[in-house]
């Protein structure tokens, strides 16, 4: 603590900017999974809640499509890309993608070798001009992967959100390439309320084929939905499913977790919530001297700049969140559905305290 300002700091608070999956449970989540837990039911997705579940979700997106809950967002990734992706295919993704720096090789692992070609742009969204370039890179070299699939991460690894019409850009670059379009929708909630749209808007509307449908950063314990809107690929999902090792024989407590996530819409509270708190956070900061908002706060995350000795001091003081990964520097601090008002005001009291 030597180079570090003594500050008033966290006073019992929690004080966590890490991510959003260092909260716990919403407890109507926790609620459902004791209620699904009395009795019996047919196990590996063939009870009553995994099949009334699929049909909301034929609802709540307006359209015919076949649901396949897994435990991590990494699985509902890779299983979807598997799907779509042959082993000699190319994955169009940004550089900043989650597939790309965080799942340690599963996407090529899952697919049998297909590779991840990064495509830059801003703000974590891939640039549909270079897109366009990419999707035709060496297409018919027998020599060379073929481009086949573009994963797009809504919101982007930076916090940021795809517009509708951004979107369409890039649903269209695929349906010309005969690409199919993955969405990883890890922070997807965020991503919908920040729009205001319809989930259907969002996702096939677009031309999302398959949808990696986040629950766990946003109030569920531990279960996403891969929602399939290309419906002929349903049987190859559910061998792919299987021979990865994520057919739960309990799938309902997953189908349990999901459908409380749904009801009353929690999804939409929680993460309504999340991004006001990052609005709240942001707010506070950008008045303090020495601060530097990166970009503006669309979602529940944000990136600044601060001089090192305010991080040192924020951490010392107890805050939690990252840095070093972004840049000298740099800071990125995530709000969820469990951050408080209090949280969020301690932390900006302590920057302006520090920068004072
Ligand atoms: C953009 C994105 N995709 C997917 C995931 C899913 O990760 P996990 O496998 O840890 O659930 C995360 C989690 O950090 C993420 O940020």
């Amino acid at each position: 603590m030597s180079n570090t300002q003594r500050v008033s700091g966290l006073d019992g608070l929690q004080g966590g900017f890490t991510s959003d999956n260092i909260a716990g449970a919403s407890p109507q989540v926790l609620d459902a999974l004791m209620a699904a837990s009395i009795g019996a039911a047919q196990p590996y997705g063939n009870d009553e809640l995994t099949a009334q579940l699929e049909q909301q979700f034929i609802a709540l997106f307006e359209c015919d499509l076949r649901l396949f809950l897994v435990p991590t967002g990494t699985a509902a990734n890779v299983i979807s890309l598997a799907t779509v992706t042959p082993g000699w295919g190319a994955i169009l993704c940004h550089p900043d993608a989650h597939i790309n720096n965080d799942e340690c090789s599963a996407p090529e692992f899952y697919t049998g070798g297909a590779r991840l070609v990064p495509v830059d742009g801003p703000h974590g969204k891939l640039d549909p001009g270079l897109l366009r370039d990419a999707a035709q890179r060496k297409r018919g070299d027998v020599h060379s992967v073929q481009p086949s699939a573009v994963s797009i991460t809504q919101a982007t690894e930076t916090g940021h959100v795809y517009s509708l019409a951004e979107l369409h850009e890039v649903g269209q670059v695929c349906r010309e390439s005969g690409m199919k379009l993955h969405m990883d929708g890890a922070r997807f909630a965020n991503a919908l309320v920040a729009l205001d749209c319809s989930p259907a808007q969002m996702t096939w509307q677009a031309g999302v084929d398959v949808l990696s449908f986040g629950a766990t950063k946003n109030g569920v314990l531990s279960a996403e939905a891969i929602v399939l809107f290309d419906t002929e690929l349903a049987d190859e999902m559910a061998f792919r499913r299987k021979r990865g090792g994520h057919l739960f024989s309990k799938m309902r407590m997953l189908s349990a977790q999901i459908d409380a996530y749904l009801h009353d819409d929690l999804w939409l509270h929680n993460a309504r919530h999340a991004n006001d708190m990052a609005q709240r956070l942001s707010c506070g900061l950008s008045v303090i001297e020495g601060v530097e908002l990166l970009g503006d706060t669309e979602a529940n995350i944000i990136f600044c700049r601060m001089p090192p000795v305010m991080t040192e001091s924020l951490l010392a003081a107890g805050f939690q969140f990252y840095t070093r990964r972004w840049g000298p520097g740099v800071v990125r601090l995530v709000t969820s559905f469990a951050t408080s008002e209090r949280e969020v005001d301690a932390f900006v009291a302590t920057a302006a305290e520090l920068a004072g």
